[in-house]
């Protein structure tokens, strides 16, 4: 028996050396963490069982049979985070560059399938040279297993992928598919073909960084939710990420206890300048409004003028999709819309509640717009809010104009609560635009039309950039002073809390992609 015990301790050690000792200096030496250090960093301590250890490729071509290694270059399990249970999957650079094999995928799709059965988060640290070049078409059967499994999983689960390496070719798909996409920096590029390829065919010369890396993702592509500066900022992250979600679709997440005291917040006094036209930052705002820090912004550096993010009030997990006045006016176009109706979507299907902060002077203008769709873009939005069933209020504090204003979360589209501050604006557009148009004779006549101009813009201002025609409507449930906002929120969702809405049958509908 002795001798059993021995062969099993052997085996498990070779595991646990994956591609060697060699390979792991070098994968350090890259200021990258092997996939078994990053798992024993993300779960807490103790708490990882892995599952396949001891698989083996079954490839015999190109001598293949006489290079095999323990576990086929990814580690796969579960455990806890924060006491919470998750799956997860790390590739192993060090075994064949983390490619994937027919055995490797087998492998992820077996602890995808025990996420979806079990109800819990799914984690994907991606680290890999791509398909098994030596396995061909099997290791591209492996890939299409696991995205249809992504699919399954959408909406049921939370899915997040961590690109802590390569990503290259057929490997993107799948962390594309999942609700999170997060980047360490310097160390880790994502393209469908890479710097070499892309000479060939576009004559384009580009580095793996500048084509796919964590900055170009999370500035100009919009691919990367969250960058972080190294492996283990990464594997906080996803950490501090998981705390705001739920365990599937059919779960809300935890309620942290928090001490109530005195929700009048002052800072909110006075963050409106006086002069519509001047920028401020809706960062302040939201500051204003959640528990101390707690606010964890997605998609920081894309789309700027439109903030997303989650936060917690009262304890409680919310997601918060607000214009930002500091960036373009706080306009929507085409990567703002898309950014918040994929957020919002996230948000409504894992019951996370929404709050919505509109700042919006409209959509943004030209044929660069127009010929990049914003049309169908921004109905993305418009959709994505008009489905949502999770408890959704509005806070308006400034403008509210012509279409922008129908899609940010107002009445008529199914929010729950619709508040505005006194310094709003609900108008067909800003006065000065609108005076242009409808006096436009009476300017043109006018002695002095510059003057004309002001006076017929300050009549329009003084009927309609209120939020008084709204409220009188009732499109405004109640004007609000900005300090009263958090404790009005803190209300207002409590009293949404069970709320119910039983959508019609159908087997889903057609977002316009
Ligand atoms: N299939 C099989 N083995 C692979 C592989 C793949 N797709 N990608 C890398 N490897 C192996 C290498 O042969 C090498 O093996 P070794 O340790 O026995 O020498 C090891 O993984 C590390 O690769 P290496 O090229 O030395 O690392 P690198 O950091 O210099 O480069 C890549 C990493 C990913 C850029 C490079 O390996 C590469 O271009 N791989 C192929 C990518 C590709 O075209 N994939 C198929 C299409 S999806």
């Amino acid at each position: 028996m002795e001798n059993k015990i021995q062969a099993l301790n052997d085996k498990i050690a070779l595991a646990k050396l994956g591609g060697g000792e060699k390979r792991i200096a070098t994968q350090h030496s890259k200021k990258k963490l092997t996939a078994r250090e990053r798992v024993e960093y993300l779960l807490d301590e103790g708490s990882f069982e892995e599952t396949g250890m001891l698989v083996t490729h079954r490839t015999t071509d190109f001598g293949m049979d006489k290079e095999t290694y323990y576990g086929d270059g990814v580690i796969t399990g579960y455990g806890t985070i924060n006491g919470r249970a998750v799956c997860i999957f790390a590739q192993d650079f060090t075994v064949f560059g983390g490619a994937l094999s027919e055995t490797h995928a087998e492998k992820i799709c077996k602890v995808m399938d025990m996420a979806i059965k079990t109800g819990v988060p799914m984690i994907g640290l991606n680290d890999s040279g791509g398909a098994r070049i030596q396995e061909g078409v099997r290791s591209l059967g492996g890939y299409a297993d696991i995205f249809f499994r992504n699919v399954q999983s959408s909406g049921v689960i939370p899915q997040i992928s961590a690109i802590m390496g390569p990503c290259a070719g057929g490997a993107v798909y799948s962390p594309a598919m999942t609700d999170f996409t997060m980047m360490v920096e310097n160390t880790s590029y994502m393209f469908v073909t890479g710097p070499n390829v892309v000479k060939t065919v576009t004559n384009e010369t580009v580095t793996s960084e500048e084509l796919g890396g964590a900055s170009t993702h999370s500035t100009k592509s919009g691919v990367a939710h969250i960058t972080s500066a190294n492996d283990v900022q990464c594997l906080e992250d996803i950490k501090s990420l998981l705390s705001y979600l739920p365990q599937n679709n059919r779960e809300t997440t935890p309620k942290l206890e928090v001490d109530f005291k005195d929700e009048i917040r002052e800072s909110l006094i006075g963050i409106i300048p006086e002069n519509a036209n001047k920028p401020y930052d809706m960062h302040k705002v939201i500051q204003g409004i959640i528990d101390e820090d707690s606010f964890y912004e997605i998609h920081k550096d894309f789309a700027e003028n439109i903030i997303v993010g989650f936060a917690r009030l009262g304890g409680r997990s919310i997601g918060i999709v607000a214009n930002q006045p500091q960036h373009l006016a706080g306009v929507l176009d085409v990567n703002s819309s898309v950014k918040a109706a994929r957020f919002t979507r996230f948000c409504d299907c894992f019951n996370i509640p929404l709050l919505v902060l509109v700042d919006v002077p409209g959509f943004l203008p030209g044929t660069n717009q127009e010929w990049n769709g914003i049309i169908v873009h921004g109905a993305k939005l418009l959709y994505a809010l008009s489905e949502a069933t999770v408890p959704r209020i509005t806070v308006i504090t400034r403008k509210a104009y012509g279409g922008a204003y129908d899609v940010m979360n107002s009445k008529h589209i199914g929010a729950d609560m619709n508040f505005a501050w006194p310094s709003a604006e609900i108008a067909v557009m800003g006065a000065k635009g609108a005076s242009e148009i409808i006096f436009k004779k009476e300017i043109s006549e006018a002695p002095d039309p510059a003057a004309k101009l002001l006076e017929k813009e300050a009549e329009y201002a003084e009927k309609f950039a209120n939020p008084y025609r709204a409220a009188q409507r009732g499109f405004i449930d109640e004007v609000i002073l900005p300090e009263e906002t958090r404790r009005k929120l803190l209300k207002a969702f409590s009293m949404l809390e069970n709320k119910v809405v039983e959508a019609p049958k159908r087997k889903h509908g057609n977002i316009p992609l």
